[in-house]
């Protein structure tokens, strides 16, 4: 998955683009992500952000890092909501993307040309770790960046989780089943998770070294991940005992990961309690944990719609990020705080989940296999977002 995706000369996000009808994200991509559909989240981002500036008592510079900005139209909507923020922010805001593909690059630069060469507002990173530790004050945020770090793949076979690793030969691809690797077996007993026979899942273990990694880099403020996800214990549930590994090609999905190789997104599903707990251990306090509807309602999505003319193109749009039996629930938003007490935040507002949902201490047994499993459900629109 990490050669697929990043090979240097023929991974799917690294290798040029030659002309823009082969884009990857968007309608006549491979599949489309929020800011494709809709400026909302964006905007409603930038709203967070005003209130964490004024929390933070109005830093200067008030830094935000944006890590795997795709086309960069979320980096766009943010400074576009930003322009007239209250106490000068705009004049005091360093936003910093961190993008590792050349071409994803190129086309961050294209979307954000108005922000580029104005003093100290818009920089890139190749890699994460050029952040020097506690350098930002502000917020970090990513949108679909941890569903493609590359995973691990799991089967249980006799009883024994075995991870699956490829061999590549002449004629194609191999499947072979070794034992599990030690950080594999730590992340099933620390997560308290048991799978039965036939399971086949995924584990993401690039995740939990970059949460430490962001944890080192915050001085003071908001971490904010958003992708499709689950807890723990809906991940590795019986609803899902194929796991979620799914590929992208022309807005259809596969489950296939060795046909078109670096010509098709690959994916997973995020585990939230596995970053909360490794952010918990590394610096970061969870500020709360909802879905992308509930997020963008608290930061007055509702108001923002009444505005819009009822049977407009521009209002089904927005609506289509709040569905809650589409984008609007699958998308999760964990929002983590470092250097400051626990603030109040309007984007978590609206609680969808009881209590402390994540059960990051792994106390119960992440174990409700039953012999009734359902099968993973699949994709069936004509366009496909990931998740
Ligand atoms: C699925 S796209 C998300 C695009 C965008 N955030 C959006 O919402 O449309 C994933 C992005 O993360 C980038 N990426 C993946 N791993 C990365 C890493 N380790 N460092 C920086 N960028 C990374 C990819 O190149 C790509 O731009």
């Amino acid at each position: 998955m990490e050669l697929a995706l990043y090979h240097p000369q023929y991974g799917y996000y690294v290798r040029p683009v030659e002309n823009p009808a082969q884009e990857r994200i968007g309608w006549s991509g491979d599949f489309y992500t929020s800011s494709d559909v809709h400026p909302i989240l964006g905007r409603a981002l930038a709203k967070q952000a005003q209130q964490l500036d004024a929390y933070l008592g109005h830093p200067d510079p008030f830094t935000v890092v944006e890590m795997g900005p795709g086309k960069g139209l979320l980096a766009r909507d943010f400074l576009t909501a930003c322009r007239n923020a209250p106490a000068n922010l705009s004049e005091r805001l360093r936003y910093i993307l961190i993008e590792r593909s050349a071409s994803m690059r190129a086309l961050q630069h294209h979307h954000l040309a108005p922000w580029i060469g104005r003093a100290g507002h818009v920089a890139w990173l190749d890699r994460l770790e050029d952040l020097p530790p506690a350098s930002v004050t502000g917020l970090f945020f990513s949108n679909e960046l941890v569903d493609a770090f590359p995973v691990h793949r799991l089967a249980v076979i006799n009883g024994r989780p075995q991870e699956i690793y490829v061999d590549a030969h002449d004629n194609g691809f191999t499947e072979i089943h070794r034992p599990l690797s030690d950080d594999l077996a730590a992340y099933l007993r620390e997560g308290n998770i048991s799978l039965p026979d036939g399971y086949r899942t995924e584990i993401n273990l690039t995740a939990l070294q970059w949460m430490k990694q962001v944890a080192q880099a915050m001085a003071r403020g908001l971490v904010m991940t958003i992708d499709y996800g689950h807890t723990a214990e809906d991940l590795y549930g019986p609803e899902r005992k194929n796991g979620t590994f799914l590929c992208y090609y022309s807005q259809t999905t596969s489950e296939d990961a060795y046909e078109r190789v670096g010509e098709q997104d690959m994916t997973a599903h995020v585990d939230f309690t596995a970053l909360a707990r490794t952010g918990q251990q590394a610096g970061l306090d969870v500020t709360g944990f909802t879905n992308q509807m509930s997020f963008l309602i608290g930061l007055g999505a509702e108001q923002f719609l009444e505005s819009l003319e009822p049977e407009s193109a521009e209002f089904y749009a927005a609506i289509h990020l709040l569905r809650p039996e589409g984008m609007g629930r699958t998308f999760k938003v964990l929002v983590q705080h470092k250097g400051m007490d626990k603030p109040e935040l309007d984007g978590l507002k609206f609680k969808p989940f009881f209590g402390s949902i994540l059960n990051t201490s792994g106390a119960s047994s992440v174990n409700r296999h039953t012999p009734a499993d359902a099968s993973r459900t699949t994709l069936h629109d004509s366009q496909v977002c990931h998740g």
